[in-house]
């Protein structure tokens, strides 16, 4: 019997090819099958997009899967159909490795961050307890947001936290009131509510909304106010920082 393969979840950055590591493009490289996210049915992988401007992909065997874009709450059990995507990237990954081959899950930005890889490798590890994988860590939208806007996150006595910018107010205002620097996600159609939050909290020329960070097309807005009304990318991360 031919030795199992590995899974690796592959972090590979916010959008620009040449912020993929060295390690993400090496790992990619070397793995004959790859599970392409994708938010859509039929719809693009933004991840595969960007490996394609790295890595030699014509000869791959790639899936494009489709994840739902739907709320998974944490400690709660996820909606069905989300479930059932996890469940069929899990048992395509671990046929692809019962027959030995390495496959590779290229993902937006890091792993560690608001990631359905991980969903993924939860879904086999529970299916497959001996399966091998690997996390391979990327450049986060959270830094490269950062530096499109020339800004730090945080600083000598800063706490920073991130938060997806889909909460209710009260919930968004506590947070501004607790921490100094904050990096909301998820942000593309919340501006309409944490616009007049943050004129009220004074807080407007504190914030930076960048769309599409090193995407092409990158928008930098230190006028968050001029966003209201428009309609916002999906890849929009917002930073406030006093
Ligand atoms: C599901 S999360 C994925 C985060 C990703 N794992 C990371 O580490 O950047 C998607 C959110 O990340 C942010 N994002 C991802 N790529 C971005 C980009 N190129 N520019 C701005 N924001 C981005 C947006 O806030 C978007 O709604």
């Amino acid at each position: 019997m031919s030795k199992k393969g590995t899974f690796f979840v592959v972090g590979v950055g916010p959008g620009d090819p040449e912020l993929m590591t060295l390690k993400a493009a090496r790992i990619l490289e070397k793995c004959p099958a790859w599970l392409a996210p994708a938010a859509r049915v039929d719809g693009e992988s933004t991840a595969l997009t960007i490996v394609k401007g790295a890595v030699q992909w014509e000869k791959k065997n790639i899936l494009i899967h489709h994840f739902p874009m739907k709320k998974v709450p944490t400690g709660k059990k996820p909606d069905a159909e989300i479930q059932e995507a996890w469940n069929k990237a899990a048992q395509w990954v671990n046929e692809q490795l019962e027959q030995g081959v390495d496959v590779a899950l290229p993902t937006l930005g890091d792993p560690a961050i608001y990631c359905t890889g991980f969903y993924v490798y939860k879904t086999l590890l529970a299916a497959h307890p001996d399966v091998k994988v690997e996390i391979i860590p990327g450049i986060s939208a959270i830094g490269a947001t950062a530096a499109a806007a020339k800004t730090p996150l945080c600083l000598g006595d800063d706490e920073l936290v991130v938060i997806p910018a889909v909460f209710e107010n009260g919930k968004l205002r506590k947070t501004l009131e607790q921490f100094n620097s904050l990096v909301f996600m998820k942000v593309y159609k919340s501006m309409d509510r944490l616009v007049p939050l943050l004129k009220e909290m004074d807080l407007l020329e504190k914030a930076v909304l960048v769309e599409r960070t090193s995407m092409g097309e990158e928008q930098v807005h230190h006028d968050v106010e001029s966003v209201l009304g428009r309609e916002l990318h999906y890849f929009s991360t917002l930073i406030v920082r006093r």
